[in-house]
């Protein structure tokens, strides 16, 4: 089936879409399963559900979260790590319970052995029910980086150079910035009952065009999402202009 596409006029009607969606879901299952990524996009999605949490029009008491990627080498206290991200825009803000969390890992003695683990709890959950997505500009999904396999799954992966100056800059550290993430496979969020990305903005474009309308290949790991059969993608007109 094809992704189901909507286009919104603003961002805050994509935004408002976006939050009810999930409310649904979450009302549909209280105990819901659900991928969570890092990055800009979903900032003000955060903070909408924060706000229908304490409107008390959303309770998070049963849901579990998997984080969906981290970057090798920093700490969880690091800013820029995405353990740090998530906890402080959205974790801290909504009544999850600490034992339903669950981060990849930053510094880990074995990736190997991280990936297998985490990939165990996704099963042990009853793997997840909505995978929330965004994309990067090269058509990344998580830190699935173009030519992963789509049958990968969670492992370390070295970072595109375009990823590391589009998260990082140029400016500054950058050779000292991470080389290297943990991030969950392409299979892992194929395994979803249910996904949704999210994508704004002109830099976008690109990378929206080749997951929908260019041949699905490794290429553009997002154009796997189009062999799964309950992809809804809500865009803002700029993300969409070269539809
Ligand atoms: C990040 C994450 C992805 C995210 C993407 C887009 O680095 N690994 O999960 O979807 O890149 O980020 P942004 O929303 O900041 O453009």
């Amino acid at each position: 089936m094809k992704p189901k596409v909507i286009i919104f006029e603003n961002r805050k009607e994509l935004y408002d879409y976006a939050t009810e969606f999930i409310l649904t879901e979450l009302k549909r299952k209280p105990n819901l399963v659900a991928g969570m990524p890092t990055g800009k996009t979903v900032v003000p999605l955060y903070a909408e559900l924060i706000k229908k949490h304490e409107e008390k029009k959303a309770n998070f008491s049963k849901v579990k979260v998997f984080m969906l990627d981290e970057y090798l080498g920093l700490k969880p206290s690091h800013k820029k790590s995405f353990n740090y991200f998530i906890d402080k825009k959205l974790l801290e803000g909504i009544n999850i319970k600490r034992k339903n969390i669950n981060l990849l890992p930053g510094i880990v003695l074995s990736e190997n052995k991280a990936a297998q683990e985490y990939e165990n709890k996704i099963k042990n959950a009853g793997g997840i029910d909505l995978m929330i997505l965004g994309i990067g500009v090269n058509g990344h999904i998580a830190f699935n980086e173009p030519g992963s396999p789509f049958n990968s799954r969670t492992r370390k992966i070295a970072l595109a150079h375009q990823t590391r100056i589009s998260n990082f800059g140029k400016i500054g550290s950058f050779f000292k910035n991470p080389k290297h993430a943990i991030t969950v496979g392409i299979a892992t969020i194929l395994e979803s009952k249910k996904i949704i990305l999210l994508a704004t903005g002109k830099s976008k474009a690109q990378a929206i065009k080749a997951m929908l309308k260019d041949p699905v290949s490794t290429k553009c790991p997002a154009s796997a999402l189009r062999k799964h059969n309950d992809v809804l993608i809500l865009l803002d007109k700029d993300a969409a202009s070269k539809l």
